[in-house]
């Protein structure tokens, strides 16, 4: 039985008031958690590790989402209807887009399977580059599909000369992960949009722009939403996981037109919970906190990559939130050494497995990463 038909209407008001006031404590308290996450993991004597290997955001999230979220606990034994509407409209206003072309999700890796399902067939293929992120292919091979796989430049960057190369008559879908995960690159947005409107008929653009507001220039010089808004076949996916910092909530959504929006929804399996409507909604009404995770992402990740130049480390030249660089050390063993020292590291990037995705956390943690990495990798002959 649920508590809340036991609640009179004077104690569901009660709890509201209640909520509220949680709300405001809370609030009172969320300059620490927000700003000095640090301070609590990493305090004298905590045994916390560095945890810098999933790309999570280290800098918090909104006080004004964890106010809505506060606010909105008493109500969660509704559905989240109006929610998602609110949400949906935020969105769309965002993105300048009619509300039938914003599709929300547990998070943007929903939009990505879903795509995978709705495409996928026997003899059919996606083309994508390796190292890249793969949950979508991997999902397209599961489903039936076959997957294409292209290598990156020697700058780690697409190749998109030779991603067109590998598009064939069977090919349903190319894959653009920008910046892509796990070397952090970009595609010049002038040459990736002449790529994609030269596609071939019957061939779906899918850009995650997962990380894409940590990029030089930001949303307004590098997405591809003007294409969706144009018309082209595009899928369009985006995260409240990252600069927004809600990966434990799981809001994410994609952007595409009403056809496309039609099919993938054969597949779908659940929009996002009330608490993350809300707090995404407020998220995006919250423009200091997106300012501050940006500019603390792109502070910390410079101060990384100074110390690699100086260090003489080779990298890729970071887009997203986490930096990848070649240790020389197969990928294993370095997570090894590196856990050893209470630093968590990303994981192998097949085919390069000599090279390390290092999340960007906290300018205390990157420190300390930076010093663990010097010492792991003189002990390797590295340095
Ligand atoms: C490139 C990229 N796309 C999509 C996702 C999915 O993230 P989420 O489902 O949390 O939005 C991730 C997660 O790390 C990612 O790196």
């Amino acid at each position: 039985m649920s508590i809340k038909p036991l609640l009179s209407g004077m104690e569901q008001r009660s709890s509201r008031l209640v909520a509220s006031l949680f709300a405001a404590a809370a609030l009172s308290l969320a300059p620490q958690v927000a700003f000095s996450q640090h301070e609590v993991d990493t305090d004298e004597g905590s045994q916390g590790p560095v945890k810098i290997n999933g790309n999570e955001n280290a800098f918090g999230y909104s006080q004004m989402a964890m106010m809505a979220i506060m606010q909105e606990l008493p109500d969660i034994n509704r559905y989240a209807f109006e929610e998602t509407m609110e949400l949906i409209d935020a969105i769309a206003m965002r993105e300048m887009v009619p509300g039938d072309y914003i599709m929300p999700t547990a998070g943007s890796g929903p939009v990505l399977v879903m795509a995978a399902m709705a495409y996928a067939a026997p003899g059919k293929n996606v083309v994508s580059v390796e190292p890249g992120y793969t949950q979508l292919i991997r999902t397209f091979e599961k489903f039936g599909g076959e997957t294409k796989l292209v290598a990156l430049n020697d700058e780690l960057e697409y190749d998109l000369e030779a991603v067109k190369a590998a598009i064939d008559e069977n090919t349903v879908m190319v894959y653009l992960c920008n910046p892509n995960n796990p070397t952090g690159t970009i595609v010049d947005p002038d040459e990736l949009k002449a790529f994609i409107r030269d596609l071939p008929d019957g061939v779906v653009a899918f850009v995650d722009e997962a990380y894409l507001e940590l990029s030089e220039g930001g949303l307004e010089a590098n997405s591809m939403i003007s294409l969706v808004r144009e018309g082209e076949d595009v899928i369009l996916a985006r995260t409240f996981s990252k600069v927004y910092g809600m990966a434990g909530l799981r809001v994410g959504y994609g952007v595409m037109k009403p056809e496309f929006k039609k099919k993938l929804s054969d597949f779908h399996m659940g929009g996002p919970n009330k608490l993350g409507c809300v707090a995404a909604t407020a998220s995006l009404q919250d423009p200091a906190f997106f300012e501050m995770s940006v500019s603390s992402y792109k502070s910390v990740r410079k101060m990384v990559t100074d110390r690699l130049d100086e260090l003489g480390i080779e990298y890729a030249t970071p887009h997203g939130s986490f930096v990848f660089m070649k240790t020389g050390v197969p990928i294993k063993e370095f997570q090894a050494l590196m856990e050893a020292e209470n630093v968590l590291v990303g994981r192998p990037f097949p085919p390069m497995f000599d090279w390390c995705r290092v999340s960007i956390g906290t300018e205390e943690e990157m420190t300390t990463f930076l010093s663990v990495f010097e010492e792991v990798m003189k002990g390797q002959g590295k340095l």
